[in-house]
């Protein structure tokens, strides 16, 4: 049985990158393998935390490859062919895919969103600016989903949410530590291995 190629792609910190691959060691992730990281950002930790674990990372920066989103995505899919890669999980990747790139990949990539969607979601909501909003509102409870990446930002099929309460005193800072804590580092592993599993299974049938 041969386990599911996965790429994790990234754009920053990293740290939803570093609960795979801890699962990954753990044995939480038995269904899959991370074969690649690719990062749209030079110079961020997300890089060293790839090297550390010894799995290969390549830049595919935008601004480097002419500002173009055909460009831009055809060298992704171009480190992704070259290394197999079968399913992909945005850990903080802080670009929108076309359509073309989403459809080519379809039921076969995850998004991790630090809100309870369908709240606080959709183009220009990433980051810090999430937990911002939720703050602004006045919300009581926010959390985290993972979901299938369809051409909608933030709009594919829910996978997994969870929730997780607003504390007095709360900064933007804090809230996005939380709910990474309480919810990102534990859904993202988990649906990896649900969808990672399910492609697997696939696979069998199909043989
Ligand atoms: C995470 O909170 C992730 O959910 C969010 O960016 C952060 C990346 O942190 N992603 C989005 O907002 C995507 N819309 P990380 O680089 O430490 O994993």
């Amino acid at each position: 049985m041969t386990k599911t190629r996965i790429a994790v792609l990234v754009s920053g910190g990293g740290t939803n990158l570093q609960a795979l691959i801890d699962a990954e060691r753990s044995g939480k992730i038995p269904s899959g393998e991370i074969v690649l990281v690719i990062s749209s950002q030079y110079g961020v930790r997300a890089i060293e935390r790839a090297a550390a674990a010894n799995i290969p990372c390549v830049v595919c920066n935008k601004k480097e490859l002419g500002g173009e989103q055909k460009a831009f995505e055809e060298a992704i899919c171009k480190a992704l062919d070259r290394a197999g890669v079968e399913m992909i999980v945005l850990a903080g990747f802080m670009s929108i895919l076309s359509e073309a790139f989403t459809r080519r990949y379809s039921n076969r990539i995850i998004n991790v969103h630090p809100s309870l969607i369908p709240s606080f979601c959709g183009k220009g909501m990433y980051g810090l600016k999430v937990h911002e909003a939720a703050l602004d509102y006045g919300v009581k409870v926010t959390g985290a989903t993972v979901h299938l990446v369809n051409e909608i930002p933030d709009g594919g099929k829910i996978l997994l949410q969870k929730a997780v309460d607003i504390l007095p005193g709360d900064t933007a800072e804090l809230l996005q530590r939380r709910v990474m804590e309480q919810a990102e580092w534990k859904l993202l592993p988990q649906a990896a291995e649900m969808l990672a599993a399910a492609m697997m299974n696939e696979k069998e049938n199909i043989q």
